[in-house]
């Protein structure tokens, strides 16, 4: 008792009434998180959007059908999401009106631009009440004695694990493909940015398969880029039979686990995040099997997270944010660089390097 009394000085009294406040604030953002959602659900961003880009509370209940009565407590709501950044308002007298911010513009329906992607299935797939319940069971998952590999959290409250295509839709089908939406919503966000970003690195490549690239959006955007790449987009059987026959990307159905198909660059895109270390290093085995050495030009590019704090702490909390999604819902985590350079090593690659910064993201070039 008197070590700890030592170790821990009274605060003075500003810092007491600081920390109360810190402690409401760190208690109470869920309700910032469910006023998202709740703007989200009622269609907030794409009323002001369809209004003409500004609304006053009024204009929202108008547009909404809302009724007159919730006139105020919606004010109160779009206080605080002005508050916390998601919408941008100007005050002129009494009269307050709320605009679109670049956040809130993400989650405008119908929006018909090149770097548009609708983030609102992001939002709900990521609120939705088994991943809550699942963040809920934290200190219970902690507690339980259990071998590995463990579950996460979602599978071991839900008995199924998130992102399978057979089980997850045995819990809640519905849940299942609002996952695999907002999950496309996230992955697809930005994609012009990363290729104008990243054209060094697909430059030169004669072909390239995207592994676990979806209904090939990616792949698409690459060959848009540079015409000369023979793109392959490889997936489980059950994604490739519902992709687009577009005639630009072979869509090749397969198990990244038993074999990858070969060329000159494999590109992971936002995958080994979903897999823990062990199963990272099978998938990348598997990718060094597909390409030629480092001389002829052979390389695997991944776009991941590098947790870090260098971008600066408003990205390393996102970053972390990221992390523990991952850890609730799933067997997979964010790396740091070291975390990376250990399984590089350990699938046999012998170099690797980070070649760009984008966003909250990095792009490295890995190889054999
Ligand atoms: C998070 S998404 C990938 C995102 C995509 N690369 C992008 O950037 O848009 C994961 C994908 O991996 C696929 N997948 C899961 N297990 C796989 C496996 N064993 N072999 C091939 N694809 C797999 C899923 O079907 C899903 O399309």
């Amino acid at each position: 008792m008197a070590a700890a009394s030592q170790a821990v000085q009274a605060p003075t009294d500003a810092e007491l009434l600081q920390a109360q406040a810190d402690l409401w604030r760190h208690s109470l953002y869920y309700l910032t998180t469910m006023s998202l959602k709740c703007a989200v659900q009622l269609g907030i961003p794409t009323a002001i959007h369809n209004i003409g880009g500004t609304a006053s509370v009024q204009d929202l209940v108008t547009k909404l059908s809302l009724s007159q009565t919730k006139l105020p407590f919606l004010r109160r709501v779009m206080r605080l999401l002005v508050t916390s950044g998601i919408f941008a308002s100007d005050s002129s007298g009494d009269m307050e009106t709320y605009r679109l911010n670049p956040l809130s513009w993400l989650l405008v329906e119908g929006v018909d631009a090149e770097d548009h992607s609708n983030q609102k299935c992001f939002v709900l797939s990521t609120l939705t009440r088994h991943s809550v319940e699942a963040a809920l069971s934290l200190a219970e998952w902690f507690k339980k004695d259990m071998e590995p590999p463990l579950p996460s959290p979602f599978e071991e409250l839900h008995g199924v694990p998130l992102f399978d295509h057979e089980k997850t839709p045995l819990l809640d089908n519905e849940l299942h493909n609002l996952v695999l939406q907002g999950c496309a919503a996230h992955d697809n966000l930005a994609i012009g940015t990363l290729m104008r970003e990243s054209h060094d690195i697909f430059r030169g490549l004669q072909s390239l398969t995207d592994c676990c690239g979806g209904d090939g959006t990616t792949a698409r955007a690459i060959t848009k880029a540079h015409p000369h790449i023979k793109c392959a987009v490889l997936d489980l059987p059950e994604v490739i039979k519902t992709a687009p026959a577009d005639g630009v990307v072979n869509y090749v159905a397969g198990d990244m686990f038993k074999s990858v198909p070969p060329s000159q660059a494999v590109l992971l895109k936002l995958v080994l995040h979903h897999w823990n270390d062990e199963d990272c290093v099978k998938i990348l085995v598997q990718c060094r099997k597909a390409i030629p050495s480092k001389e002829e030009g052979g390389k695997v590019i991944i776009v991941e997270i590098v947790l870090g704090p260098t971008l600066g702490p408003v990205m390393f909390e996102a970053q972390l944010l990221l992390d523990m999604l991952m850890m609730v819902n799933t067997k997979g985590r964010q790396r740091d660089e070291n975390d990376w350079r250990e399984i590089f090593m350990k699938a046999g690659f012998s170099d690797y390097k980070i070649v760009k910064k984008v966003g909250a993201r990095g792009v490295i070039e890995v190889y054999p």
